[in-house]
């Protein structure tokens, strides 16, 4: 059933039913919000035991690059709806599931292919629609690196790989000797070794943002956009270690922050929520990327808005009203496993919890890696300074422990 007034029963006929394509922490909380409606949700991961598939109604393995895999799995489970929540998919078979009109892909299977790689989105945005972008080009080889930068970028610059996320692969460089180390990485950080990197000018920022986007439907049936309050966030090796919401702006910043979102989204269209990154200074501001899902840096969102982020993503998609209004200053501090184990366990948490309006939410990663992010500490505060203080006392508590 997918009628924008109507959910069925789980595991009967009258289900609805969504796969969420990737079951990470984003994932389990996507699940966690559309159980809470009555959703039948099917939660898929390259691995076993993922945080989503431990909240699911059905769980599989499988890799999702894999274009025949992904579409057997689509047409034994008929979803009615697809949620990618990461970018590692086989989105050409996206297309044609959307094309044959066996689910709705969220927001569209042109979106998700669009932004899984970083020239797509990039020529999009800086050519197709003349937004404000760092400097950038292309490269396929190590000579060609050298010669984009020396001619055209120049120093200081940052390398990524054209496909990867949180950071992986990527390295700042500041003069010609640290070149042939950032291609090296990027090859190594790349999730399809494409050996295709894009070079970027640094942009010398006051601060991030990642500015949360709806588009969701109303009582008519027509498509808004909604903005939540900015949040804010600190990132180290291009991987977000605390975020906080609101981050507040110049009126003329948080005006054309909402023009950069609304002609992003506009474009690649659909329903849901996106995830604008932007770069502010002073009253200048540039679209750096944008996340057709929830975002990482908007698990904050679980303690600051009436709907989190995830609340939003679930009520957006199903056709449904959402409400955006920020409930209190609110901010997020990452626990990362600090150790490479299987099954450790988290010591402190009552010591974190005593922590005044703090929360905890541990992934339940079967696996951890020394920077690998196993949990979030969420704090409210009468600001955002008091929050953040909060959040990172919660998570400097939580000690990985080996069982
Ligand atoms: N051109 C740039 N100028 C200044 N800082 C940059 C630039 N590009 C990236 N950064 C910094 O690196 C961070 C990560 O970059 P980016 O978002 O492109 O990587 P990512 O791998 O997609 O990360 P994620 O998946 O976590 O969003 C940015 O949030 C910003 O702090
Ligand atoms: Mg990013």
């Amino acid at each position: 059933m997918n009628n924008n007034n109507i959910i069925g029963t789980p595991l009967s006929d009258s289900a609805t039913k969504v796969m969420l394509l990737g079951s990470g922490e984003l994932g389990k909380e996507v699940i966690i919000a559309l159980q809470r409606l009555g959703v039948e949700t099917i939660a898929v991961d390259r691995y076993a035991n993922a945080p989503g598939h431990q909240v699911a109604h059905r769980a599989h393995v499988i890799n999702m690059a894999d274009g025949q895999a992904l579409r057997a799995l689509i047409e034994q489970e008929q979803p009615h709806i697809i949620v990618p929540e990461i970018e590692a998919i086989a989105t050409d078979m996206l297309v044609e599931v959307e094309r044959l009109g066996l689910a709705q892909v969220i927001p569209t299977a042109l979106a998700a292919q669009l932004t899984m790689n970083r020239e797509g989105i990039r020529c999009l945005a800086a050519e197709t629609l003349g937004l404000p972008t760092s400097p950038y080009a292309f490269a396929n080889s190590l000579g060609e690196l050298q010669s984009i930068i020396e001619d055209k970028i120049g120093y200081p610059c940052i390398v990524k790989p054209v496909m990867s996320s949180s950071g992986k692969g990527q390295s700042r460089i500041n003069n010609a000797s640290e070149m042939q180390a950032a291609w090296e990485y990027a090859a190594s950080g790349s999730r399809v070794d494409q050996g295709r990197v894009i070079v970027e000018g640094v942009i010398e920022f006051d601060y991030e943002i990642t500015q949360l986007t709806v588009r969701a439907k109303n009582t008519a049936g027509e498509i808004m956009t909604h903005f939540c309050e900015p949040i804010g966030h600190v990132q180290v090796h291009g991987d977000y270690v605390e975020s906080w919401q609101p981050q507040v702006m110049a009126p003329l910043a948080l005006e054309r922050a909402g023009d950069i979102a609304k002609k992003i989204t506009d474009n690649l269209g659909g329903l849901g929520i996106f995830g604008v990154e932007l770069f502010i200074k002073d009253d200048r501001v540039w679209f750096s990327e944008v996340s057709p899902r929830p975002h990482d840096t908007g698990m904050v969102t679980m303690c600051s808005q009436v709907q989190s982020e995830f609340d939003l993503h679930a009520r957006a998609i199903l056709g449904f009203p959402i409400d955006t209004t920020l409930h209190t200053p609110g901010a997020s501090a990452v626990i990362y496993g600090q150790m490479d184990a299987q099954g450790i366990a988290f010591a402190g948490v009552q010591d974190a919890l005593c922590v005044p309006q703090s929360n905890l939410r541990l992934f339940g990663k079967p696996e951890a890696f020394s920077r690998r992010r196993m949990g979030v500490a969420l704090a409210n505060g009468s600001d955002t300074d008091e929050a953040r203080e909060r959040a990172k006392l919660t998570a400097s508590r939580i000690k990985p422990i080996k069982k």
